[in-house]
């Protein structure tokens, strides 16, 4: 049985949901020491801003922030074909992305929070990577009625830094919609020995497995369900006889990335401190955390 805390941004089974995982388990708290202006005007951070967002200043330089397995790369070492992972940033406002979060998630890696002041500014929905066929949707609109008051009847958001994530998988064109649409698998052999994930895309369809999902017991059982979660009107049934002749799939980003959770590689050397926030180069966007213009001139210049 493993705790996993009771924030989390992934949708794997929690065994012990009621079980906190956190740093002020083993350290004090406060945590700095309150005997120095320094250490006291830190801890007055503790109820807005999460450890982690001072302690992990930057992600290791190897970490992967986009998987195309829309594209592959060949092995030489092990003698395959594999996902490109070639984009791998690691610093604020480009691997790290800075979150209000209330500790629950969407079921695609959205950390849903709100800024604690109120002012409606703060959105964790982006589609930075709209497709093509909802340029014209109403992402904002849709946020304040249905996103704006689940983010405020949570529990209270603190600011934590998150790692940026995306990937580039096939879909299925005729389950599609705003927020995303069906993944269609690949063979694995195949996608590794052809490299060609379009091909791997199509051998998978053979699979008695997949005729079932595309089939009437799933739709009704499951499948209509699932996909009103991405406010697609019922699961098509009819789009398999062209994802398995390979027409209708294309390989798309997400339209808004994922925000993962991070709570390795704590640093005390390098933890982000006063003029790395409120100085000229803060490492954040103010604006996008949802500040109003008078509370931005103060924060920009607070000490
Ligand atoms: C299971 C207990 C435990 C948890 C949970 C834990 N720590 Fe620690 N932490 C320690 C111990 C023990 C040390 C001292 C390690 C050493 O001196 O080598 C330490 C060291 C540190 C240091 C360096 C302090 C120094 O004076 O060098 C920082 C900063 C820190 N932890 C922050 C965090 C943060 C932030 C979290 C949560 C993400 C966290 N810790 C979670 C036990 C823990
Ligand atoms: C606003 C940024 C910020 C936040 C939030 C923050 N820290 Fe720190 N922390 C720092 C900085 C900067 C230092 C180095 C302080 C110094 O100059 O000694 C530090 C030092 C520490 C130390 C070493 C203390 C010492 O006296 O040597 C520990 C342990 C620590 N932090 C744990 C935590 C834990 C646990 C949390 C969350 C409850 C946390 N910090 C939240 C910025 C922060
Ligand atoms: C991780 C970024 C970060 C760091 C590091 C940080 N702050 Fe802040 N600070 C914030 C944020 C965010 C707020 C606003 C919190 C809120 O929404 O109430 C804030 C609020 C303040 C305020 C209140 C400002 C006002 O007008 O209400 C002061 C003063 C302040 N910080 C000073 C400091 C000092 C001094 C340090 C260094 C010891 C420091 N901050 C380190 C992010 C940071």
């Amino acid at each position: 049985m493993m705790a996993k805390g009771t924030h989390t941004t992934t949708m794997m089974a929690n065994d012990l949901p009621d079980v906190e995982v956190s740093c002020l388990q083993c350290h004090d708290d406060p945590p700095h020491d309150s005997g120095t202006e320094h250490g006291k005007a830190l801890n007055s951070h503790l109820a807005r801003i999460a450890c982690q967002t001072c302690h992990i200043p930057s992600l290791h330089e190897d970490n992967t922030t986009r998987r195309d397995f829309g594209n592959t790369v060949y092995e030489e070492e092990h003698g395959i074909y594999i996902y490109d992972d070639s984009v791998k940033e690691s610093k604020p406002g480009k691997g790290i992305a800075y979150v209000w979060w209330n500790g629950d998630a969407t079921f695609l890696g959205n950390p849903i929070g709100d800024n604690p002041n109120q002012a409606g500014l703060y959105t964790f929905y982006d589609a930075a990577h709209r497709w093509p066929e909802f340029a014209d949707f109403d992402y904002r609109g849709w946020y304040e009625e249905t996103m704006r008051p689940i983010a405020r009847a949570g529990r209270p958001s603190k600011l934590y830094a998150m790692k940026r994530f995306n990937g580039r998988q096939h879909i299925d064109l005729q389950n599609m919609g705003p927020f995303g649409g069906m993944f269609v698998p690949y063979n694995l052999p195949t996608y590794y020995r052809t490299g060609q994930p379009s091909t791997a895309a199509r051998v998978e369809m053979e699979k008695s497995m997949m005729g079932m999902m595309y089939g009437l017991l799933f739709k009704y059982y499951m499948m209509d369900k699932f996909m009103s979660f991405m406010a697609i009107d019922g699961w098509n049934t009819d789009s398999y006889v062209d994802v398995h002749a390979g027409r209708e799939v294309q390989p798309r980003w997400i339209p808004t990335d994922a925000m993962l959770e991070i709570s390795h590689a704590i640093r005390l050397d390098g933890a982000l401190d006063c003029s790395d926030c409120h100085g000229p180069q803060s490492v954040l966007d103010w604006q996008q955390l949802g500040y109003t213009p008078a509370e931005i001139t103060d924060l920009s210049q607070a000490r």
